[in-house]
């Protein structure tokens, strides 16, 4: 074993004398825990109003920096595209590019804000059974994009045309509507020769190598966009559009800047780093793909939430107040082994002695004798580490609101789509709750609404937006 040193940001909340042990890619580390276990828990864990009103405040303002294009965590990328009227109209392909699944699905668009979902599939990118991975370090982008074409050839019929909406969820930097080119990979996909390409090029080369004549891309936009499309088309006060999934980001409807009446920015605020981090996050973020980016993502990512409340279990394993006695098995030493559905389970067990994460402790974790305490911990953990999440992402939508509507005095729907928002038990509530505790009165005109399906739905009414202008 080998002792790794730790840099910690200045404002970070760290306890005494942290040591990092690695061995063989695997990592541990040891923090002497002062006082009772949960209250120091709680006090790394939980960030007061006062504090997340001043995490809203740096959000802000690092937007305004942004948007100067000064080199800040937000990149308050142009989508090149505003918000719609209600009225479009059509068919249209929608390709739903958001991680390692892509979804297909045919979108028509009735008008007044209705649509309907005609038909769908979704394919992975990587096999479950390990025959492909077209995330892999080791796998190209002609290889991804070309399979991706081949579904929709198997998707489509070859005697009708198509208009085609990509959301590619991933932080691109647009010079139109149509052209973004990828500025780097986020949840730690890393396939090669993607990287600074303009992604609607390679989808195209992709369908013309694949023989696919009768599709054509017209639009590639973020998930967060799509979001916000997909709600505006029916809700006039739509102004922001979030993921809450396996990534985190935000964008908004600006309306003076570029150059143009209004444009939705996507802020890729799942990047922002002025953030309260503790040793977990230091940790985690070490030992991902991309150390340094992405650090509000890891802490509220669905990716990520599992691995965080997996470092803190382990923490307290290792320093002997958690599971003594017990062989605690090899599977909780494996990196990502909690994942975020674990994390679900867990809160959402109510019996008394919380049988469902002992089943659980017992067939996945492999460890026999946890006691009900032991159990009630680790639910504890879940609860901190999602709450701190909720609490986050409720402070930058503040940052934004306040950016845009200064004294919060018309009403804002915020449009919410992902797993984190929809199934992890609480989040949305608390995420209800922390906006009001921070606003006030005046917090009854922001709504939060939930979007399903919005990245396809999105992805058509950009796609009509399209062909309406041209
Ligand atoms: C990651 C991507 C971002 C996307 C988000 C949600 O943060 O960088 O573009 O919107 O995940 O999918």
């Amino acid at each position: 074993m080998s002792g790794t040193a730790v840099y910690f940001p200045s404002d970070a909340k760290i306890p005494n004398e942290v040591r990092l042990v690695a061995a063989d890619g695997q990592y541990n580390l040891i923090t002497p825990l002062p006082g009772s276990i949960l209250q120091s828990l709680e006090d790394q864990f939980v960030i007061g109003t006062r504090r997340l009103l001043s995490i809203a405040a740096a959000f802000k303002s690092q937007m305004k920096e942004g948007l100067a294009n000064r080199p800040v965590s937000l990149k308050m990328l142009p989508s090149f595209i505003g918000k719609p009227t209600g009225l479009e109209e059509g068919a249209f392909l929608a390709v739903d590019f958001g991680g390692t699944n892509v979804r297909i699905m045919l979108v028509v668009l009735l008008g007044q804000g209705q649509y309907q979902i005609t038909k769908k599939k979704s394919f992975p990118l990587k096999d479950p059974l390990g025959i492909y991975d077209f995330t892999a370090p080791d796998a190209a982008g002609t290889q991804m994009f070309d399979y991706i074409a081949e579904q929709i050839k198997d998707f489509t019929t070859c005697r009708q045309n198509y208009l085609l909406g990509h959301t590619f969820s991933f932080p691109s930097h647009h010079a139109g509507i149509n052209e973004a080119c990828l500025l780097y990979w986020t949840k730690e996909i890393r396939t090669q020769n993607v990287e600074g390409e303009d992604i609607n090029r390679l989808l195209l080369e992709a369908l013309q190598r694949n023989n696919v004549e009768n599709v054509k891309p017209v639009a590639i936009l973020n998930d967060t966009v799509a979001t916000m499309l997909a709600t505006s088309y029916s809700d006039k006060d739509c102004d922001l559009g979030s993921i809450c999934g396996t990534g985190h980001n935000t964008c908004y409807l600006e309306k003076h800047t570029f150059g143009h009446e209004s444009m939705i920015i996507n802020i890729e605020s799942g990047n922002f780093n002025q953030l309260p981090f503790l040793i977990y996050d230091e940790l985690l973020d070490k030992m991902s793909v991309r150390p340094g980016e992405q650090r509000l993502e890891k802490m509220v990512g669905g990716y990520y939430l599992g691995e965080i409340v997996r470092l803190v279990v382990l923490d307290l394993v290792e320093k002997g107040f958690l599971l003594v006695g017990n062989n605690t098995g090899a599977q909780i030493h494996r990196a990502y082994s909690i994942k975020a559905e674990h994390v679900s389970a867990m809160l959402a067990d109510q019996n008394p002695h919380l049988n469902d994460i002992d089943l659980w402790c017992r067939d996945y974790l492999g460890i026999d004798g946890s006691s009900p305490a032991d159990r009630a911990v680790m639910k504890k953990i879940s609860e901190l580490v999602v709450n701190r999440a909720a609490g986050l992402v409720s402070a930058t939508y503040i940052g934004i609101l306040n950016h845009v509507d200064e004294q919060l005095a018309s009403n804002h729907t915020v449009a919410v789509d992902g797993s984190v928002y929809e199934k992890i038990p609480g989040f949305s509530s608390t995420v209800s709750k922390i906006l009001s505790e921070m606003t006030g009165e005046n917090g009854q005109l922001i709504k939060l609404k939930t979007a399903q399906d919005a990245s396809g739905i999105g992805a058509a009414v950009a796609a009509a937006m399209v062909q309406q202008t041209e």
